[in-house]
């Protein structure tokens, strides 16, 4: 049981064909055992290794995306166990661009599941000194490959059905996957949320509630804005919405640490490759219920 870095999030590793192992990961991290995780491989080859019916398109993304933060849903090969894809017929793979978790992969010789190395709907470290206390405790070994590059986890695309569709939008926008394959992404319908047992309403969250707010923070407020931070218990995020990815974890993380009564953040524009963090934001924002 290791914590990896990749370049999205630290993921907690292990043999994703050993169900003993996977069976741990989902107890360490109090994930429900119907959400699926996602299996790392070192090249896109070893997708035949895991998977069955490999569509045309799996080939193009991978040769394009790969390595790299995409994450695509193929017909699940006999080998894997059902506890790694949550009982689906369906699995996820990547291959991370990370060079540490490339190696780690490959030394290991085998497919690694790696979901976020987070307790069950907290926020996802980006950095080894975000790691909680809880998951500390019960790994083996944390490799510190310093800050993520993107800070968001990969976008989840399904490939199993007639049209495509992002289950998960992510480091890779939908813009980008649509100019490739020349097509519009489909969208997941609310009713099918159980496709993607993973996008519960409120996720990547952490303690204190968040809010979102369509004005500019005033000086005694908790948050996140755009302008200048008015005291150290704001955080001031960039304008471009990457950047703005690859920050939003740890500034979370660091205003959460101070248990305040909410952080506040300042919604970001609407533009297409704010996706990703407007679905961050939202989930962390969402009521419990
Ligand atoms: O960036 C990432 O993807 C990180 C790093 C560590 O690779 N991993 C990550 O894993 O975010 P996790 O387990 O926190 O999220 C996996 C997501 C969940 O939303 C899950 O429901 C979805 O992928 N998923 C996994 N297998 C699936 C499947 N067979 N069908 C549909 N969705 C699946
Ligand atoms: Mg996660």
């Amino acid at each position: 049981m290791v914590v990896i870095p990749t370049e999205t999030v630290y993921g907690l590793a292990c043999n994703a064909m050993d169900e003993d192992a996977v069976r741990r990961v989902f107890e360490i991290k109090g994930r429900p055992a119907e959400n699926p995780l996602i299996v790392h491989l070192s090249e896109a080859e070893q997708m035949e290794d895991v998977a069955v019916d490999i569509p045309d398109l799996a080939w193009k993304l991978a040769a394009r995306y790969w390595p790299g933060p995409l994450t695509m849903v193929l017909r699940r090969g006999p080998e894997v166990p059902k506890v790694t894809t949550g009982g689906l017929e369906t699995v996820a793979v990547r291959v991370p661009a990370h060079v540490v978790a490339r190696e780690i992969i490959e030394a290991a010789g085998c497919p690694i599941a790696a979901p976020s190395a987070n307790v069950f709907m907290g926020l996802s470290p980006t950095n080894a000194f975000d790691l909680d206390p809880e998951i500390l405790v019960d790994v083996d070994l944390v490799v510190d490959g310093g800050p993520c590059e993107y800070g968001l986890e990969s976008t989840v695309i399904d490939l199993t059905e007639e049209t495509p569709r992002i289950l998960r939008p992510g480091a890779v926008s939908r813009g980008e996957i649509q100019s490739l394959i020349g097509r519009p992404l489909g969208h997941m319908p609310p009713e099918e949320v159980r496709k993607s047992p993973g996008m519960y309403r409120r996720h990547y969250a952490p303690s204190s509630p968040v809010r979102l707010i369509d004005r500019v923070l005033q000086a005694d407020e908790v948050g996140l804005t755009f302008g200048a931070a008015q005291s150290e218990l704001q955080v001031k995020m960039p304008k471009d919405a990457r950047a703005y990815g690859a920050v939003l974890y740890s500034a979370l993380k660091q205003l959460d640490l101070r248990k305040p009564k909410a952080i506040l953040v300042e919604e970001p524009p609407d533009g297409v490759e704010w996706e990703a963090v407007w679905d961050r934001l939202r989930k962390a924002s969402a009521n419990l219920l």
